[in-house]
């Protein structure tokens, strides 16, 4: 089967009700994301961290996939697909894709604050000061803050170098290194990046699919149909 890879951000889960970030009325506007996303802020104020990771745990757990998501493991019909996405929700996971790595974590895990390879599954949608890990540290939410590495981006790169098609979907390409991935697509393979508002200096060969996720999915099926004739 060809290797279809979709590098999925935030607009992905939009039409689950989910809010993007840069967005008019994205997250980042009522939000100073230093104080609620960074390895300072949790130094600072771990307390507001939690709330804030847990009010969007709780609205996760009451979104649902999208048809965009949904016609994405439809496609594991007809190719390998490999999901690479910036979203911490797992509404991926919930539409039925198999092949999902997270780059900038998940808000359905908890790891210690000590050991990062102490990480658990949350069955309790808030996680609180005191929760503790197996070595008597604070639990923290398994995310990627700005300050932070993401240890996920050696296991993407070699998956975006080995596509066949690759697709980017509802990501304004603003933080690195994920949105860097695109450059390491093979030079001779399509390329195609669905968005209602595209972000500018997209590379010339990429094909424009200028809708939301779910008619964008649906469009680009059909281009795939095209090519495989
Ligand atoms: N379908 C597809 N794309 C959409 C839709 C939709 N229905 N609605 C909005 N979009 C697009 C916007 O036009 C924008 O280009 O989704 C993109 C969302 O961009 P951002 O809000 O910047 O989200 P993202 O690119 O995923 O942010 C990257 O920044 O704050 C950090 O860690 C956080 O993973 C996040 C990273």
């Amino acid at each position: 089967m060809k290797r279809l890879v979709i590098l999925s951000g935030a607009g992905m889960s939009a039409e689950s009700g989910i809010r993007t970030f840069r967005d008019m009325n994205g997250l980042w506007e009522e939000y100073d994301v230093m104080e609620v996303a960074s390895i300072e802020a949790w130094y600072k104020n771990p307390e507001l961290l939690l709330r804030f990771y847990n009010d969007r745990r709780k609205q996760m757990i009451g979104s649902k996939p999208n048809h965009g998501h949904l016609l994405l493991a439809e496609l594991e019909k007809s190719f390998d697909v490999q999901i690479i996405t910036q979203n911490v929700d797992d509404l991926h996971e919930r539409a039925g894709s198999t092949k999902v790595l997270h780059l900038h974590g998940e808000l359905t895990k908890a790891r210690s604050s000590i050991d990062p390879a102490l990480i658990y599954t949350l069955t309790d949608p808030e996680m609180n000061m005191g929760d503790k890990c197996g070595k008597g540290s604070q639990l923290r939410p398994h995310i990627v803050w700005f300050g932070e590495e993401v240890p996920a981006m050696a296991e993407a790169v070699p998956i975006v170098e080995s596509a066949d098609y690759l697709c980017v979907i509802g990501t304004s390409l603003n933080v690195y290194p994920a949105a860097g991935l695109i450059n390491y697509a093979p030079s001779s393979i399509p390329l195609f990046l669905i968005d209602p508002n595209p972000p500018g200096a997209l590379p010339k060969r990429v094909q424009v699919i200028a809708k939301g996720a779910s008619e964008g999915v649906a469009d680009l099926m059909n281009r795939l149909n095209e090519l495989r004739k």
